[in-house]
């Protein structure tokens, strides 16, 4: 079973606070927050101020993907701002294994996003170390890209790989993810299937999250609507 977890970047950040609600009411546990730092992604988005803001609306899990270069500067702020997870990207990071462990350290899961070109095998000295691996399925920056669909294998490909490391890893996968692909992204091994545009950009962003999650395997969505 995976889990669908809403990108906050698609939806109208002049009613933020709306669209958490939505995804709460819609049943809705990770909401996922792309932070981008204008220098290692061509784009700028969410930002620290913003994260606090949103702390203090919602207990719903917030998973902070940091597009930035020199991201080990930042980790105690947006940690200190409300994260609940923290991935940083692979390309940007000089010393990996030392931020994983500052970041367990502080209590918070520990992540790697991977561009799509950044071959798996990189990660084979630090996946002991990492709660959560980030395929990105798109180049990072922009929601409302097209899926990358030879993603899919790299995510069978990491779930082998993980297994044959015995690393419990949670598989994110973040890029163009849609109704289409997203039953194939939980049968690959993705357990956090990130969506922006295919969501909040859709004319009922709850009934579509619910379907979502429920071609995802996400068996507790059903509950939480019958209540
Ligand atoms: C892209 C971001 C994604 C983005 C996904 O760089 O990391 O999280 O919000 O948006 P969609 O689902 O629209 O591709
Ligand atoms: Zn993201």
């Amino acid at each position: 079973m995976a889990q669908v977890a809403p990108s906050l970047l698609s939806a109208d950040f002049a009613h933020l606070g709306d669209a958490i609600r939505m995804m709460e009411d819609a049943g809705a546990g990770i909401l996922h927050v792309d932070v981008m730092d204008g220098h290692f992604v061509p784009n700028l988005a969410i930002g620290i101020p913003i994260l606090e803001s949103i702390r203090k609306i919602t207990d719903l899990k917030l998973d902070v993907h940091l597009m930035i270069s020199n991201p080990h500067q930042m980790l105690d702020p947006f940690i200190d701002a409300g994260a609940d997870s923290l991935s940083v990207h692979f390309e940007a990071a000089v010393h990996l294994d030392k931020m994983l462990s500052s970041i367990r350290q502080r209590g918070v899961k520990a992540g790697v996003a991977l561009n799509p070109h950044t071959p798996i095998a990189l990660l084979e000295e630090v996946l002991w170390k990492c709660d959560q691996v980030l395929i990105m399925s798109v180049n990072p920056g922009f929601g409302g890209q097209q899926f990358i669909s030879t993603m899919v294998e790299k995510v069978r490909k990491l779930r082998a790989f993980a297994d044959s490391n015995n690393a419990p890893v949670s598989i994110v996968v973040d890029g163009g993810v849609d109704l289409g692909n997203v039953a194939d992204l939980a049968l690959a091994g993705g357990d956090i299937l990130v969506a922006g545009s295919a969501i909040f950009k859709s004319s009922d962003p709850i009934s579509t999250f619910r379907q979502m999650a429920e071609l995802a395997g996400d068996v507790t969505i059903e509950a939480k609507t019958e209540v």
